[in-house]
């Protein structure tokens, strides 16, 4: 719908809604519940959907709740009102993450149109990547979607760094391999396509005939015949200041307008959490990174052929109406 025709505050409190569900999560949990009074919508932590092995902080879990702020807040500026998002607003309530309202009327950026248009367009693409270098202005695009939420995206562009990742995420992922509760917890959230959460096969992705360069989470999918992985990936590690809530809220706001940025300039991308999620390696990967910045999470972008969606549940399961 164009901003140039008033939509009833209804129908921007649905787009915003549809906007949030389509937020990208920890093996797609979907660890969110929205709560709409009339132009404010509440999104709380689904306590119930956070991963205990992979995630016992919740940090991806308000990761991903961020996202789904993020794309409220596109949603709402597309249809050309204000947004106002007021994070953590209630002590009281500390599954509350944050409380996003509609303000008054005004014309969305070309931006903001560019990024709510990609809301839909964007998947988590785990598939290989074309050999194909990401120009300058690109990266430069990205690491300024970083930055105007307040965070860094920290491209490891340099071979040792590049190189020293690579082990970190090798390292980390052989960690959680042999781990069976870890284990247990992904197999219980890879399905064959029957239900509106987890990730189905289809979109888990190949494995590399090799290994690979970069270890990609296991999926269960076949061995890649289509092409070989890239050689060079363009691997980012987002980092904030702090480590508190609010900065994990902020990363995955982030976090968002970064992967919407790289789909509106062509770019896929995938996640490379491994060495987010193993505590031992996190500290390791800070020290990487300088020691004053928190890895909040890391991404795989390039070039690539469209991925499948992942489903979601409608917008009715996770909503409820009226007073909390
Ligand atoms: C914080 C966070 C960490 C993630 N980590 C990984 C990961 O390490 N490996 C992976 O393949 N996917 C990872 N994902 C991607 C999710 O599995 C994906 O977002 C979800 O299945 C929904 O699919 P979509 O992104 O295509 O909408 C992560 C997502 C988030 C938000």
């Amino acid at each position: 719908m164009s901003h140039t025709t008033a939509s009833s505050a209804t129908d921007i409190v649905a787009a915003a809604l549809h906007a949030g569900t389509r937020a990208p999560s920890p093996h797609n949990t979907q660890p969110w519940e929205f709560r709409v009074h009339g132009e404010t919508i509440e999104v709380l932590l689904d306590d119930t959907r956070v991963l205990g092995y992979c995630d016992p902080e919740a940090r991806e879990a308000t990761l991903a709740c961020g996202a789904a702020v993020f794309n409220m807040r596109m949603a709402i500026a597309e249809q050309g009102r204000e947004c106002v998002v007021e994070p953590l607003p209630d002590r009281a309530r500390p599954l509350l993450l944050a409380r996003v309202t509609m303000g008054g009327q005004r014309r969305p950026t070309p931006e903001e149109q560019r990024l709510a248009s990609a809301v839909e367009r964007r998947h988590t693409n785990r598939r290989p990547f074309l050999d194909r270098e990401i120009p300058v202005a690109a990266r430069h695009a990205l690491t300024r979607a970083a930055a105007a939420e307040g965070t860094r995206l920290v491209l490891l562009d340099q071979a040792q760094r590049f190189d020293e990742f690579v082990a970190l995420l090798r390292h980390a992922d052989h960690v959680q391999q042999q781990d069976p509760r870890f284990q247990a917890e992904l197999r219980a959230w890879t399905h064959g396509g029957e239900r509106d959460d987890g990730v189905p096969k289809a979109a888990g992705g190949p494995r590399a005939a090799d290994g690979g360069l970069l270890a990609l989470r296991d999926f269960g999918g076949d061995v890649a015949t289509e092409r070989e992985f890239e050689r060079r990936p363009l691997v980012a590690v987002l980092t904030t200041r702090g480590d508190t809530r609010l900065d994990m809220l902020r990363a995955g706001q982030a976090m968002q307008r970064v992967l919407l940025s790289a789909t509106s300039a062509g770019l896929n991308a995938s996640f490379l959490a491994q060495p987010i999620e193993v505590g031992s390696v996190r500290e390791r990967l800070r020290e990487l990174l300088g020691g004053h910045e928190q890895p909040q999470t890391a991404l795989r972008l390039g070039y690539g052929y469209p991925s499948a969606a992942t489903p979601r549940r409608p917008v009715e399961d996770v909503t409820r109406e009226g007073a909390p």
